[in-house]
């Protein structure tokens, strides 16, 4: 998906809903319309069945609901989140991609409004992310349908959601602990750039690269990030270190404190890793996307020294395993992820 067909549009007080990511919710948290004419149309009465709205309704179709029941509805689909992921009639493909959009929908607000990190918003935010990560311990065919349906646009939900997914793979992969540790990888790595709500947008949109001032002022985030997060649950939470250090670098070329490998904790060197791989494979204002082979090839040898060997490593080896499943449609990239691992 592009980040132009994220922005449908909608009238001024509403919000568009695709069908899609309604299917498992039962009763109707709230009104839902469509727009035909000048104005939007009830579609379907809050309390009512929302299968047989869905049943009825075309495929792709998108609704609205008004933003001031934005909070209900989002409320609601976090909550229907479990049923999508563990449907049985269902393809993983097809769960991957709704659960992805159900994600997108819940999370985007927490990561575009500056104050939406309340404690709710904290909480609404662990829901979502623990039910990914429970059933992804569990269900190995669902980690790579996860892998596939990442979505590659600039948007900071979407690096937000990649980074906690390729955290969860990861540390999975890697039987870094028990749940706990991989729950923490994952809220660090989906909270990880939370500080850049407050990153003025003329930087963090800046469609070319940054200044020496301007790089002061992104640098801020980690502070910021360490500071919301620890604001919102209202105590330090067991992953505030992950938020504070996913820049650090093993070399002491990080920031903020330019701490060497053995002062940075583990599953914030995990997160520094995947963090830096996804965004490398996303396109960015100033620059294209580049293959997952070219990035670990970045990461490897460009920042040399400044990841964790081992994890990188890991990583590799992961991704060389992903690129045999789906070897048939891409073999160079198969040989060039082995070649960056040796
Ligand atoms: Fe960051």
């Amino acid at each position: 998906m592009s980040a132009q067909q994220l922005i449908t549009p909608a009238p001024p007080g509403y919000e568009p809903v695709p069908a899609r990511v309604l299917t498992d919710i039962s009763t109707l948290p709230c009104d839902l319309y469509i727009w035909r004419g000048p104005r939007p149309i009830l579609y379907a009465s809050k309390g009512g069945d929302l299968r047989k709205v869905i049943a009825r309704a075309q495929r792709g179709m998108s609704f609205l609901v008004r933003e001031i029941d934005s909070d209900l509805l989002r409320g609601a689909l976090a909550a229907s989140l479990p049923r999508v992921l563990a449907n049985p009639k269902v393809s993983p493909a097809e769960r991957s991609k709704t659960a992805y959009s159900i994600a997108a929908k819940v999370l985007m607000p927490v990561f575009t409004r500056e104050n939406a990190l309340d404690h709710d918003g904290l909480l609404l935010t662990h829901k979502v992310i623990d039910s990914i990560t429970i059933h992804l311990l569990e269900d190995e065919e669902m980690v790579w349908a996860m892998v596939a349906t990442m979505q590659k646009h600039v948007a900071t939900h979407a690096h937000a959601i990649n980074t906690a997914v390729y955290g969860i793979v990861l540390a999975r992969f890697m039987q870094l602990g028990p749940t706990d540790t991989i729950r923490d990888v994952a809220r660090g790595g989906l909270l990880h750039d939370i500080g850049k709500n407050r990153v003025p947008r003329v930087v963090l949109d800046k469609p070319s690269s940054l200044d020496g001032p301007e790089w002061q002022v992104m640098r801020t985030h980690v502070k910021s990030g360490h500071e919301m997060v620890i604001r919102a649950q209202g105590y330090p939470p067991s992953y505030a270190h992950i938020v504070a250090e996913h820049h650090e670098r093993c070399d002491g070329s990080g920031y903020p404190a330019g701490r060497m490998a053995t002062g940075i904790p583990i599953d914030a060197q995990l997160v520094a890793i995947v963090d830096a791989f996804d965004a490398l494979t996303t396109r960015r204002p100033y620059r294209a996307a580049v293959t997952a082979f070219d990035a670990l090839h970045v990461m490897r040898v460009a920042m040399r020294g400044q990841f964790n060997d081992e994890i990188l490593r890991e990583l590799i080896r992961l991704l060389g395993g992903f690129n045999a499943i789906t070897t048939r449609i891409d073999g160079q990239e198969l040989a060039g992820c082995m070649k960056a691992a040796g």
